[in-house]
């Protein structure tokens, strides 16, 4: 077993996060990394777009959905105690739905003892934190902010973050515009702030695990790998792509809130071309191609068009198994690393 600081604040099996990833549902990842003893996270952003839900009727209001989808997982991970939390970006946009989403949150835990123990983690993203930190400490969860940057995680501890996620260029999704990498990211990171640090962006498997643990990290977060699971919400093309992807054929793009790593389609190869000639000049047709091209993923339409987010670490994925394959591979890989280096280090 790798037992970390993560481990033991969140009482899971493996120090490993399966990431939000909105505005993709991943309810169904969620439950099956919890009950596989890993943080399965809600994703909440689109919560409010009845297209990226359709099978849930007319929406009600963000704090209501977010009730019924925590209610409907809490349920799932019962039996097995699964760990979980709900991932929420903080774009100033959407404020409203910012503050129902962390209240939604907080009152799904006080209400009921058993999700008290297990709804534990609020991860916030893509905005400023210091505007929130009282609404996220009343939900007495741990809050955990996602950072790009030193600057980003300076700023995240001073609003009272419990945990940064150093996230690097290589990741799937939204990314900085500056382009700074886990390997440089990670340790600086942990360098700079005194609260514990996960690595995210290019981890897929124990060996990428162990290569966080030795820069400082308590842990990882990972989102492409989780996309190629069995259980994932995600579409079987866009599963598959993951698998065909190699190293080389990802590419940062324009998207609706700042540039973001797409796994390379006709559509990603032209969002990264409107990123070369300049964001603003490239934002509006940017913003058209992803919206239809979000939609596109969902149905599993043409795939040429179909927006798949997804990072470097694709070239490493070649196969779908389910999370619990997963996550014991994991293990088992990390545990035989850390061996063989002792052995390559004469110890
Ligand atoms: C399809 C997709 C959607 C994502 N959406 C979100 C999101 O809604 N909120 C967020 O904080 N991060 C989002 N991310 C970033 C992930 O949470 C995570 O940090 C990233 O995937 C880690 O890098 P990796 O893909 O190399 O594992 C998304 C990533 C992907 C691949």
């Amino acid at each position: 077993m790798i037992q970390t600081k993560l481990t033991d604040m969140l009482g899971t099996r493996y120090p490993v996060i399966q990431a939000g990833m909105g505005p993709w549902n991943t309810d169904k990842l969620c439950v099956a990394a919890a009950n596989a003893g890993a943080l399965g996270m809600i994703s909440t952003v689109g919560i409010g777009y009845l297209w990226t839900r359709p099978e849930e009727g007319t929406p009600a209001t963000p704090y209501d959905f977010l009730r019924s989808i925590i209610a409907r997982v809490g349920d799932a991970t019962k039996e097995k105690q699964g760990i979980f939390g709900c991932n929420i970006p903080l774009a100033i946009e959407f404020k409203e739905q910012v503050e129902g989403m962390i209240k939604a949150t907080g009152d799904a835990r006080n209400e009921d003892p058993d999700l008290k123990e297990r709804l534990k983690v609020i991860i916030t993203s893509a905005g400023n934190p210091t505007p929130w930190t009282e609404a996220i400490k009343e939900t007495g969860c741990y809050w955990f902010h996602v950072a790009p940057s030193v600057y980003h995680a300076l700023k995240a501890e001073k609003a009272g973050a419990d945990v940064i996620i150093a996230s690097g260029r290589e990741g799937g999704g939204h990314v900085a515009f500056e382009p700074i990498h886990t390997m440089v990211l990670l340790p600086q990171v942990i360098n700079a702030v005194k609260v514990p640090v996960v690595g995210a962006g290019g981890f897929a498997d124990g060996s990428s695990l162990v290569a966080a643990l030795s820069l400082g990290a308590i842990g990882i977060q990972m989102g492409t790998r989780f996309i190629a699971t069995k259980e994932s919400d995600f579409h079987d093309l866009w599963k598959n792509k993951v698998v065909e992807t190699s190293e080389m054929d990802s590419m940062v793009g324009i998207s609706i809130f700042g540039p973001a790593r797409y796994l390379k389609n006709d559509v990603a190869v032209r969002l990264h071309e409107l990123f070369k000639g300049g964001f603003e000049q490239g934002y509006e047709e940017g913003v058209m191609l992803e919206t239809k091209g979000i939609a596109l993923s969902i149905e599993g339409g043409d795939p040429a068009w179909s927006i798949y987010f997804g990072g470097e670490a694709a070239g490493r994925i070649d196969s779908i198994i389910s999370v619990q394959e997963l996550l014991e591979g994991i293990e088992e890989q990390a545990e035989a690393t850390i061996r063989d280096l002792q052995l390559n280090l004469g110890a």
